[in-house]
């Protein structure tokens, strides 16, 4: 018998059917409550509504777990590399060697931009936020390439536009940082692989040719693969929300890259290494930053630390603190940012505020010491959590696409305004 929950409205019971998720999880099925009972359910922040049903990312917050397609992230990051990983997480499978050869080959030859969009970078001033121009950048994509974003597109049609933009966003990310650099772009070359051909297009200058060490590839390839998804998260669901119009691949994935911008998202790794610098300038005092973040009259926050989901160390931020660990060491570089960070986590893993709220290192927290490391300036952060979050929001579109019974994003509200009242002319208006 299928198992339901009753849910008691006055003299009226209501039956809710109750879903199972493969790994146990249970969920009330409130698609119908409205209908047969006028009521809606209340719950800012979706922290408690499951608003699709999916099949690419698993993930358990209490038990610090996270899966691409069942495979544990911390296998994915020791054994794949980001193409491939992007490949899995789209398609669902691991690709045979000649799969993610093709794949490969159609990275290198998508990988330029068409020639008059490269005049839109001349108009934005130097100081632009890397972020508004890469958000605005893809979603103008979709005036270049009209034959991309036909409605209710064919396997093969969302097969092309993944790998367009797949490839392309590397190239238009590098070109945001020339732009701001004030250097000349450097185009992609056929004979560079993903992550090298990123750095080649960054650090190469006309006069000195930039030596892609391996290291740094590695790195960066791990850092990439931890970013490739994270289930319904905010950018994810902006994703998901904008696409359930039928909006076009590049206009949702705009969206999703405007809401991984904000601090408290994918911003946060840009924030982490301002804070650490801060605290660094400061003589080092972590303890003031400590009471600063629990003091309940002040909005601050510790940057890099807590998690709507994780309840447990955040599995990504253990593998990344490695790297950033091995990065340094190999490079022989000695960042004192990197021993405030490890002293901050230390302290706040004692703390009776953040051990009560159960607030660990996340994601963040030491991924902007690697970016640091490599070169990559501070307000580019997040655009490189974006070339990393890339994988998860195509796959999510394509999910949503291929999904018949999926519905366009509308949630509800609680009116808290005024009730009717009349219109008041001009004249007989008072100031309120
Ligand atoms: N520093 C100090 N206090 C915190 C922090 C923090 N970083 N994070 C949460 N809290 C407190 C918060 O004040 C609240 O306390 P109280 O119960 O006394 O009101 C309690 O912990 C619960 O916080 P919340 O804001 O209700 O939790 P949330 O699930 O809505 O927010 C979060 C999650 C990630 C936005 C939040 O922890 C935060 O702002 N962290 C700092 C920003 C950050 O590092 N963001 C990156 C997240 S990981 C990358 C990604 O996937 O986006």
């Amino acid at each position: 018998m299928t198992e339901t929950a009753k849910l008691k409205l006055n003299d009226n019971t209501y039956e809710l059917p109750i879903m199972t998720s493969v790994e146990g999880e249970k969920a009330i099925d409130i698609r119908k409550l409205r209908e047969e009972t006028k009521y809606v359910t209340f719950d800012p922040g979706f922290a408690n509504t499951g608003s699709c049903i999916s099949s690419i990312t698993y993930l358990d917050g209490e038990k610090g777990v996270l899966r691409y397609r069942g495979i544990p992230i911390e296998q994915i990051a020791k054994k794949s590399t980001f193409v491939e990983t992007a490949y899995l997480l789209i398609n669902g499978q691991l690709p045979t060697k000649e799969q993610l050869f093709r794949y490969s080959l159609a990275f290198t030859k998508h990988a330029n931009i068409h020639e008059s969009m490269l005049k839109f970078f001349e108009g934005y001033p130097i100081t632009g936020h890397p972020m508004a121009i890469l958000s605005a950048m893809v979603c103008s994509l979709s005036g270049y390439y009209p034959e991309l974003i036909m409605p209710e597109p064919s396997a093969l049609e969302i097969e092309n536009i993944s790998i367009e933009l797949l490839s392309k966003i590397r190239t238009i990310c590098a070109y945001t940082y020339k732009k701001s650099a004030g250097e000349q772009f450097i185009f992609p070359r056929e004979d560079l692989r993903y992550i090298p051909n990123f750095l080649n297009m960054m650090f190469t200058t006309p006069t000195k040719e930039y030596e892609i060490l391996d290291e740094v590839v590695e790195a960066l390839d791990t850092l990439l693969i931890l970013h490739a998804d994270h289930e319904q998260n905010c950018s994810t669901s902006s994703v998901r929300l904008v696409g359930s119009s039928w909006a076009n691949l590049f206009a949702s994935v705009s969206a999703g890259i405007c809401a991984l911008w904000g601090p408290l998202h994918g911003g946060a790794n840009q924030n982490v290494v301002e804070m650490l610098e801060k605290i660094h300038e400061d003589g080092g005092n972590i303890q003031k930053y400590i009471d600063k973040a629990k003091n309940a009259d002040s909005n601050y926050r510790l940057m890099g630390f807590g998690h709507r989901v994780y309840k447990k160390y955040d599995p990504r931020a253990k593998i990344i603190k490695k790297r950033a660990d091995d990065l340094l060491n190999k490079l022989g570089i000695h960042d004192p940012l990197l021993d405030i960070a490890v002293k901050l986590e230390e302290a706040v893993l004692k703390d009776e505020y953040f051990v009560k709220r159960r607030l660990y290192p996340n994601v963040d927290f030491y991924s902007g010491l690697i970016y640091k490391t490599i070169g990559i300036p501070t307000n580019m952060f997040p655009v490189l959590f974006a070339i990393g979050r890339l994988p998860g929001w195509i796959a999510h579109w394509k999910e949503m696409q291929e999904d018949k019974t999926s519905r366009i994003g509308r949630p509800r509200q609680i009116y808290y305004g005024k009730q009717e009242r009349d219109y008041t002319p001009i004249e007989e208006r008072k100031l309120i």
